[in-house]
C-alpha cells in the first residue's frame, strides 16, 4: 500500500496539469495505464483555442462555443474557461510548450477550425498534444514531489467513511499489471483524469486506452455521470483498410481544404452557411448522409488547391504519414470518414471540478463541466483540461489546509 496526499489516475494534458499545479503543496501519484506517454492528449493534433488574436473578443469565443454546444452548454463553465485561456497558454509556455509562431518568433500563429468565427487556435505545427505532452511530462520528470506508476491499471475507488459516518473517497485501488498484483494508494484527494471512451466504438481517433474506465468507477461508487449520449465524432479520420486512429486535423480545412463525394461534389456546399469550416456534428452528419445517399465507404478531403510548401509547412505530420502510405495530400486527395472522438458527458463535476462523492474530483474528458454541451467546440477540450484541473488543484490544496 502507498499513501499520497493526491493520487491522480491518467496522464493526458489534465491529469498532469492537476499535478504539476497540486505538486509543491503536497505528495503526488500519477498511476497511468501504460507508458506515461500514450493519451488521447499526445494524439491532438489541432491545438488549444484561446482569444488572443486583436480583432477577436472573449465574448466571440463564448458564442461560437455555445452555438456549437446547441443550447446545452453551462454558460458559467463556457465563460470560465474561455476568459482563463491566455492564461492558460502562458502557463503551458512557463511549462516549457513552444507553439508555432509568426515570422519574427515573437506573435503566436493562431489558426482555425470548425465552428470558430476567428482566428484563435495555438498549436504547434500538427502536432499541439504532443509538444504539451512532452513539456508536462519533462516538468514532471524534475519535480521531485511526483511519482508515476506506469502500467499500473484503476480498477475501483476506495470509498470510506468520514468521523461523522459520511461517504468519502480515500484513493484508488490499481492492478500492477507487470507484477500480477493489486496495489492501492490511499489518498485525501483522488482524481479522476482517465480520459474518454472512444474505443467503445469500431471506428475511433482515440487510443487504445479510452475506454470510460473512470466513468465506470465513478459509476460504480454511486457519483452521477451526466449526458454520456453525447459523443462527438470527428468528420475526418484517414480511411485506410491497415491504418486506425489517424487523425486528419479540422485545422487542414481552416487552410482551406474542402471536403468533396466520390463524384467530385462539395459536400458542404448549401450545407451550413460556414461550409467546410461549420461545427463538426454538421460536418459529420452532411458526410455520413452523402455516404449513405452514394453508397460510398468514405469522402474525400481535398487540400490540393492549397500551395504546398504551405500544406508542407502546417501539417509536417499529416504530410509525413500519409506519404509514409502512398498519398501525396498536396497533389491528391485524401480518404476520410467520421469517427468517434470525443465524450462531452462525464462525471457530473462542479467548477471546481468536485464531484458529489467528497475527496473525489474529475478533469478533462471524464468530467462533465457542462462546457461543451451536445457538441464541443474544436480545440476546446486541451483548453478546459488546462484551466479546470488548475481549478480543482486550487480547490484540492485548499481542502488539504482545512483537513
Ligand atoms: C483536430 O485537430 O481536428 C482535433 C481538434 C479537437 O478535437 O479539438
Amino acid at each position: 500500500m502507498r499513501k499520497a496526499d493526491f493520487v491522480v489516475v491518467g496522464s493526458g494534458v489534465a491529469g498532469l496539469t492537476f499535478a504539476l499545479s497540486a505538486a509543491g503543496h503536497g505528495q503526488v501519484v500519477v498511476v497511468t495505464k501504460k507508458d506515461d506517454a500514450e493519451s488521447a492528449t499526445n494524439m491532438a493534433q489541432g491545438g488549444i483555442a484561446a482569444a488572443m488574436a486583436g480583432t477577436d473578443s472573449f465574448e466571440r469565443h463564448v458564442e461560437d462555443t455555445l452555438a456549437a454546444g446547441v443550447g446545452l452548454c453551462n454558460r458559467e463553465a463556457v465563460e470560465t474557461a474561455i476568459r482563463s485561456g491566455p492564461n492558460a497558454v502562458r502557463r503551458l509556455m512557463e511549462w516549457g510548450a513552444r507553439f508555432s509562431t509568426l515570422g519574427d518568433g515573437e506573435e503566436l500563429a493562431l489558426g482555425r477550425e470548425g465552428g470558430h468565427s476567428e482566428r484563435r487556435i495555438v498549436h504547434a505545427a500538427d502536432m499541439t498534444g504532443e509538444e504539451i505532452e512532452r513539456a508536462l511530462l519533462t516538468a514532471i520528470d524534475r519535480h521531485p514531489d511526483i511519482v508515476v506508476l506506469e502500467d499500473h491499471v484503476a480498477i475501483a475507488l476506495v470509498v470510506g467513511a468520514d468521523s461523522r459516518g459520511g461517504r468519502v473517497c480515500a484513493g484508488v485501488h490499481v492492478l500492477d499489471a507487470a507484477a500480477g498484483a493489486i496495489d492501492t494508494v490511499l489518498s485525501g484527494v483522488t482524481v479522476l483524469a482517465t480520459g474518454g471512451c472512444g474505443k467503445v466504438y469500431l471506428y475511433t481517433t482515440n487510443p487504445d486506452i479510452a475506454s470510460g474506465d473512470g466513468v465506470a468507477m465513478a459509476h460504480r461508487a454511486g457519483v452521477p455521470i451526466k449526458n454520456m449520449e453525447f459523443i462527438q465524432f470527428h468528420p475526418t479520420c484517414l480511411y485506410h483498410p491497415e491504418v486506425k486512429s489517424f487523425l486528419i486535423s479540422e485545422a487542414v480545412r481552416g487552410e482551406g481544404g474542402v471536403l468533396r463525394s466520390l463524384s467530385g461534389d462539395r459536400t458542404m456546399k448549401g450545407v451550413h452557411p460556414r461550409e467546410d469550416l461549420a461545427p463538426r456534428d454538421v460536418v459529420a452528419r452532411a458526410i455520413d448522409s452523402t455516404m449513405k445517399t452514394s453508397g460510398d465507404k468514405h469522402v474525400l478531403l481535398d487540400v490540393t488547391s492549397v500551395d504546398a510548401d504551405r500544406v508542407r509547412a502546417r501539417f509536417p505530420n499529416i504530410h509525413a504519414r500519409l506519404l509514409e502510405l502512398g498519398f501525396d495530400m498536396t497533389t491528391e486527395p485524401i480518404p476520410v470518414v467520421p469517427a468517434a472522438h470525443y465524450v462531452c458527458g462525464g462525471v457530473a463535476v462542479d467548477l471546481d471540478c468536485r464531484t458529489s462523492l467528497p475527496g473525489l474530483y474529475a478533469v478533462g474528458e471524464v468530467a462533465h463541466t457542462g462546457m461543451h454541451g451536445a457538441n464541443r467546440l474544436a480545440s476546446n477540450s486541451l483548453l478546459e483540461a488546462v484551466v479546470f484541473s488548475e481549478r480543482a488543484a486550487r480547490s484540492a490544496v485548499a481542502g488539504l489546509g482545512d483537513a
